[in-house]
């Protein structure tokens, strides 16, 4: 709370972006470790201990560097782990209390809080948003140690070292802001809150990144990473993750200590960090700038806006800033969406769930002398509970318009309106599957699958838990676990390799591949949650309200002897058991599964179709473009469309002939999907899938 705020500037990419497209195959090495002791923020004089990924032969560095990818040349990352232990070995592991009572990547693979494992910690890095094979995924299961421990699902495409992991990334999508960061099964928040994330930048011929690109967008030094991430500091000035019922006075905790002692329901942190500096202050020129926006938090929404700030050495007095969206997770826009013009109360905020990334272009013209401040407005618990301090996380960082105008801004204007096409020869950005409008799927476009899919929590507070412990909750994707590949056994996983996982294994969904699906995901949970599907971009259809109460008795009541149990007093989970005796292809026993309802064996969900309410909300016009993580709003049902294609892309800009997936989808490990709020995802809001022929 007594951080000094608009004290640091806002540490830029620029001439930190390493190009790993230069050769058809670039080797880039990441090394996860311990940084010196850094400035983080700088206002604690000894700085703050961090993990970051750093690139080989370049100097360690806080924040890191972003990785610049060529649509259409494949790139070759080489990942190394160099992170200390569970146990000492560093200042950060103490303050990151692993809870081994989840279902973790625990290398003794017991998860077992009574005989914890004390041992390098597990890391992997997953490209949020990458179409690439499973087993360059990065998923929860492919971690690796230092000391070359490593998961079930952990492959390299190529030889390297036992504390190595090798990804080959196609990059056959168009310009688009991507994002690496960790993905370890359980330990997602800790790792990523220690630092390990960062971007990963597609280019294409339309959107070159230099200041000569087709489409005039604003380039180097105009076009500016940001990323959002709310920390909490101790008062050392270190990284502070709430870990017991002592500590965890934020929003989400405290713990319960009766099931999972460490872990809180959606950290929050009342600090605001942006490219690795606490309120940083950036200065620009009066001219347009583009920012590629990332809200990096583990577990808070984001609702921005730009206003005045009071600074004593500018003043002017604009009512706001304007500014335009014009790409979403996975490309650019058709046209830009105005989130915010001066003098029109009625245009939107910036809202930004965790992991959506926002493609922005912001005016700075004509407010030479002013000062603003990038605030924040969301709720916690999203999107009820309680607004953000105005004099804490209300306020994100400070753009102070002082430096002179370095020549005319012949940018690209999205006051204009004018369509984001590169001229004559680039295809409109989004290849419309769905019509907003009328909140369906176009015709011509042909649906072959249509999932029905919940989102729900159980919680332990009607259990026998003394009130001030209080209970958790534990968000479900369809009501089932993550199971992957837990094998039940103590055997340490290291070396071990259940054969055929993926193949049949897994009892969830499996689109086939080239097919075009439909998913509804209906939002039966009080809270808001960031829905990320890996291997695909999608469209939003719409959204639509549901009568989730109804619902959800009606889902309860398919099962005989009456309701799903939920949650169980000693924190795993309720259940709906198999028949003794099934067989799961290539697994065996489900008896792993806590799964009650999530293969049609058991007849599925009940229809969606009785519980809708009202008519189809169109996607926001910011909305309206490729995604790979949507807001499902509680108390709705949440519709997208995607197509896990084979061989070509689903939009246009890309090289045409270029080969979407030059890999298989159906082999390896498999995906996942999951809520990105990652204190869910670490316990269970997750499932595996996998595209099958
Ligand atoms: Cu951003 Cu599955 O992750
Ligand atoms: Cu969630």
């Amino acid at each position: 709370a007594n951080i000094p705020k608009y004290v640091e500037s806002l540490p830029t990419f620029s001439g930190k972006r390493v190009r790993a497209s230069s050769m058809t195959t670039a080797f880039v090495e990441f090394a996860q470790h311990v940084l010196p002791p850094s400035m983080y923020p700088s206002a604690y004089a000894e700085g703050t201990w961090v993990w970051g990924y750093q690139v080989a032969g370049r100097p360690a560095s806080w924040p890191g560097y972003t990785v610049e990818a060529w649509s259409g040349r494949p790139t070759t990352v080489r990942y190394v782990n160099k992170l200390p232990g569970v146990d000492g070995g560093s200042r950060v592991a103490p303050l990151l209390t692993v809870d081994q009572t989840i279902h973790w990547a625990d290398p003794l693979n017991r998860m077992d809080s009574t005989r914890p494992y004390r041992g390098p910690f597990p890391a992997v890095a997953h490209l949020h948003g990458g179409e690439v094979h499973s087993g360059a995924d990065g998923g929860p299961q492919g971690w690796f140690t230092a000391d070359g421990r490593r998961g079930p699902g952990y492959e390299s495409f190529g030889p390297g070292a036992p504390n190595e992991a090798v990804y080959r990334y196609p990059n056959a999508q168009p310009s688009c802001t991507l994002w690496f960061h960790d993905h370890a099964l359980g330990i997602t928040r800790l790792n990523v809150y220690a630092g390990l994330a960062a971007f990963y930048l597609v280019r294409d011929r339309y959107d070159t990144g230099r200041p000569d690109n087709p489409l005039r967008l604003p380039a180097d030094p105009y076009e500016i990473e940001i990323a959002i991430q709310d920390r909490q500091f101790d008062t050392d000035g270190q990284l502070l993750f709430p870990d017991s019922a002592a500590s965890g006075g934020l929003v989400g905790g405290p713990p319960n200590q009766a099931a999972h002692p460490y872990w809180i329901p959606a950290f929050q942190g009342d600090a605001m960090v942006v490219n690795g500096r606490t309120w940083p202050v950036l200065a620009v020129e009066p001219r347009r700038y583009r920012f590629r926006v990332l809200n990096g938090c583990n577990g808070r929404y984001l609702s921005m806006n730009l206003t005045e700030a009071h600074n004593a050495d500018l003043s002017c007095a604009p009512s706001a800033a304007a500014f335009w969206q014009i790409g979403t997770d996975g490309g650019l826009l058709d046209r830009p969406a105005e989130l915010n013009t001066p003098g029109r109360p009625e245009a939107k905020r910036l809202d930004l769930a965790p992991a959506e990334r926002a493609d922005l272009i912001i005016d700075f013209s004509g407010l030479d002398g002013c000062s603003l401040i990038l605030t924040n407005n969301a709720v916690h618990s999203f999107p009820t509970g309680t607004l953000p301090d105005p004099a804490l996380d209300g306020q994100i960082m400070r753009i102070d318009v002082c430096l002179p105008l370095s020549g005319r801004d012949a940018t690209y204007d999205p006051a204009t309106g004018e369509p984001l096409r590169g001229g004559p020869g680039r295809p409109a950005p989004i290849a419309r599957l769905a019509d907003p409008d009328r909140g369906e799927v176009s015709p011509g476009v042909r649906v072959d699958a249509k999932r029905q899919l919940m989102l729900s929590e159980q919680d332990t507070r009607a259990c026998a838990i003394p009130p001030e412990v209080g209970g958790t909750l534990i968000a479900l994707v369809n009501n089932s676990s993550f199971t992957g590949l837990r094998s039940g056994t103590e055997t340490p996983v290291s070396g071990s390799r259940p054969d055929a996982y993926g193949q049949g294994l897994w009892l969830t969904e499996r689109p086939r591949v080239g097919s075009t699906e439909v998913w509804e995901i209906l939002n039966a949970s009080m809270f808001a949650h960031p829905m990320h599907i890996h291997l695909i971009q999608f469209q939003l259809v719409g959204r639509q309200k549901v009568d989730a109460e109804a619902y959800l008795a009606a889902w309860g009541a398919q099962f005989p002897g009456g309701t799903f149990e939920g949650q169980k007093c000693d924190g795993t989970l309720g259940e709906v058991r198999y028949e003794p005796g099934v067989i799961i292809p290539g697994y065996g026993s489900p008896r792993d599964y806590l799964t009650p309802n999530h293969d049609a064996a058991l007849g599925g969900n009940p229809a969606f179709g009785p519980y809708l309410q009202g008519p189809v909300m169109p996607p926001e016009p910011n909305e309206a473009g490729w995604k790979d993580t949507v807001n499902a709003q509680p108390g709705q049902v949440t519709r997208v469309i995607a197509r896990w294609a084979p061989t070509e892309t689903p939009v246009g800009g890309v090289v045409p002939g270029e080969n979407l997936f030059p890999f298989d989808p159906t082999r390896g490990p498999g995906y996942v999907w999951h809520c990105h709020i990652i204190d869910h995802e670490d316990n269970e809001m997750m499932r595996p899938y996998a595209p099958t022929r």
